[in-house]
């Protein structure tokens, strides 16, 4: 489903991402793990067009995706969350789960002026939203301000805001990053059962492993920029190259 070639990235002269070639298949989830500034959150970022490749080619379904913006990666139905989820403090649960869905006329200049173009768009958003919303349990909170929210809440809006769009594969960056034991929990088995419930995808960067490897089918490991290792969870526990760079054996 999404397949990367060789990609590298460069900051001013640094290469963040190196020759980065890896492919995730439909239905996976795969786990994106390494140390601190090894290059995770950049890789993520070059695949849903935040930062233009320096090399390298990705493809998503049959698409070459590689040149594209994030707003049409977006379309193509590759979604993706944020480490820092960046909400609308000052709006609602609700509204900023509604906010970056696909083609919302209301924000259209066109269509703007002319209510009676998208209230019915609008309410159809809103009713999907409610529902993202229950999925995660958090239904109950769509009218408080996100600026209310615990930590690992805000999390969970972020997820619940990435899909939205109905996206086919989703990259999520530290999902439980900050959050509590429990509910870091329940984040993973909600995207278990997002991909049993509606075959998608994942491509997940975490740091908890303990957490992640109870999930995913393959992990990809980076070290300053580069790919180390790519193996079922087992495997990578045992990989003795790995546990020097990442655990410090
Ligand atoms: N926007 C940026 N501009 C310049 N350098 C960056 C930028 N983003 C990341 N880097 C650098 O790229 C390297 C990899 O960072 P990052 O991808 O955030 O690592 P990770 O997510 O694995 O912790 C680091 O050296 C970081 O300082
Ligand atoms: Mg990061």
């Amino acid at each position: 489903m999404l397949e990367l070639s060789k990609v590298s990235k460069d900051f001013d002269g640094l290469r963040a991402v190196s020759n980065v070639s890896l492919s995730v298949k439909q239905g996976e989830i795969v786990g994106l793990i390494g140390p601190n500034g090894s290059g995770k959150s950049t890789l993520l970022n070059v695949i849903s067009g935040r930062f233009p490749v320096t090399a390298g080619r990705i493809t998503f379904q049959e698409h070459d995706i590689t040149p594209l913006s994030p707003d049409r990666i977006f379309h193509l139905g590759l979604g993706r969350g944020f480490q820092d989820p960046s909400l609308f403090y000052q709006m609602t649960v609700l509204d900023n789960t509604i906010l970056p869905a696909k083609a919302q006329k209301g924000e259209n200049p066109l269509f703007a002026p002319f209510k009676r173009f998208w209230r019915q768009e609008e309410h159809q958003l809103a009713e999907r939203a409610y529902e993202i919303l229950t999925q995660i349990d958090m239904g109950r909170l769509f009218g408080q301000l996100a600026s209310e929210l615990s930590g690992g809440q805000m999390k969970l809006l972020d997820i619940a805001r990435s899909q939205m769009g109905n996206p086919q594969m989703l990259l999520l960056d530290e999902p439980t990053a900050g959050v509590a034991p429990p509910l870091a929990q329940s984040i993973f088995e909600h995207i278990a059962n997002l991909r049993q419930n509606e075959n998608m995808t994942f491509l997940i960067i975490e740091h908890r492993l303990d957490m992640l490897f109870n999930f995913v089918d393959r992990v990809y490991v980076m070290h300053m920029g580069e790919l180390l290792a790519h193996d079922t969870p087992d495997e990578i526990l045992e990989n003795a190259e790995v546990r020097e760079v990442y655990f410090g054996d």
